[in-house]
């Protein structure tokens, strides 16, 4: 028996599986409203049997979106056309979930296939951009952000409540709030961003006081039988990574008293200084540290696309899920291909029945 096709229960959830697809901005909206494109994307993705399958990073207002083709729920226009995308995942078997979050200093970009680069400021599509202090992440990304007001953030705190509202109405069930990738979240916890000196920067406590305010107004709102999770980066590798993993496991614990019930770990992508270590599966141990020290649920990425390192991961107790981003986007069907590839009994029946029973039926002829 796989421990990558066991189910897994979380809430009153139960996912078919351990694999889970992470959210991928697709950057192919208007005006934050989802379009064809994510009604032929996700749609296929879901129906290869992944046991949840995450839309993109949803921003929760218009400055808050990393591109100008991001989606966005701000809206209910936007939460609109997004149900019927909630209800296909569904339909194909999968959980569907959906991250919302706000882009901060990195807001305001390019497509990655458009240069990736802060749009131009004599460019009419930008927007000005806000993170805890006015320092710019640099490099491609050298825009001076305006240093958020207490008042910035109780109104972006109230965007996330609103935007998980809509979320709900919308149709999904999974939530998981945008900590990581350097984006507004991150940028309070990290010291590459936050030079504040007030009651949200310096020590720790005030480091995390805006993730965690946010998470607890998320949840009086966000139903307690479904999931509420976040993806955090609970390293830089900027050379500090002792400490950084200490207090990222120490806020952890923090969430999970909060009401948090999983964690996506992830990078902190908040310096250019990052030696990010890449290879198969690289974060696994790190997010295992995370699971049992602060006693949590946890999901990672990065390079998990062997089948069998994936179904080592659950079964050495390294991860509950498994994340596969690309290559999903390669074959919406890397579930079967992994049945297949571990040997798991009539491995056609990870699809829904309308496919697996064909597929079970005529295998030998
Ligand atoms: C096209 C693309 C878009 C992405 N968008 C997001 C996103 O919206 N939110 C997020 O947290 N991570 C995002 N990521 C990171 C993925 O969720 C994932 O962590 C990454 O692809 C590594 O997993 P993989 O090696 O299985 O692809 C994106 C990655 C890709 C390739």
């Amino acid at each position: 028996m796989t421990a990558l096709f066991e189910p897994f229960k979380l809430k009153d959830l139960t996912l078919r599986n351990r694999i889970a697809v992470p959210p991928m901005c697709q950057y192919m909206a208007t005006d934050g409203v989802v379009n064809d494109w994510h009604r032929v994307h996700y749609p296929a993705i879901a129906r290869g049997g992944a046991g949840l399958v995450i839309v993109e990073a949803t921003a929760v207002s218009p400055e808050g979106r990393i591109t100008p083709n991001c989606t966005g729920l701000w809206n209910n226009a936007q939460a609109e056309a997004l149900a019927p995308i909630a209800a296909s995942i569904k339909a194909a078997g999968a959980v569907p979930g959906i991250q919302i979050g706000h882009a901060g200093r990195k807001a305001s970009a390019n497509r990655p296939w458009e240069g990736d680069d802060h749009i131009a400021a004599d460019d009419a599509r930008g927007w000005p951009t806000i993170s805890p202090s006015a320092t710019a992440f640099g490099a491609n990304l050298p825009k001076v952000p305006r240093a958020m007001t207490v008042e910035d953030i109780a109104r972006v705190r109230a965007d996330f409540v609103a935007a998980a509202r809509r979320a709900l109405e919308a149709g999904f069930e999974w939530l998981e709030l945008h900590f990581a990738h350097g984006y507004l979240g991150q940028s309070f916890f990290s010291v590459h961003a936050n030079e504040r000196d007030d009651a949200y920067g310096g020590s720790f406590d005030n480091r995390s006081r805006f993730l965690l305010e946010t998470l607890r107004a998320v949840r009086k709102v966000w139903p307690e039988h479904l999931p509420l999770t976040a993806r955090f980066g609970v390293i830089e590798y900027d050379g500090r990574d002792e400490e950084t993993l200490a207090e990222s496991i120490e806020l952890a614990r923090n969430f999970k008293r909060e009401g948090l019930d999983l964690l996506s770990v992830s990078v902190g992508f908040s310096t250019l200084e990052a030696r990010v270590p890449w290879g198969p599966a690289f974060l696994a141990p790190i997010a295992e540290r995370v699971r049992r020290e602060a006693d949590l649920p946890v999901a990672a990425a990065w390079g998990i696309d062997n089948p069998a390192i994936a179904d080592a991961t659950v079964r050495e107790g390294q991860l509950d899920l498994v994340m596969v981003g690309r290559a999903h986007l390669a074959n919406p069907h890397w579930p079967l291909q992994a049945a297949r590839a571990l040997g798991v009994e009539r491995p056609t029946w990870v699809l829904p029945a309308p496919y697996a029973h064909w597929l079970e039926r005529y295998a030998g002829a």
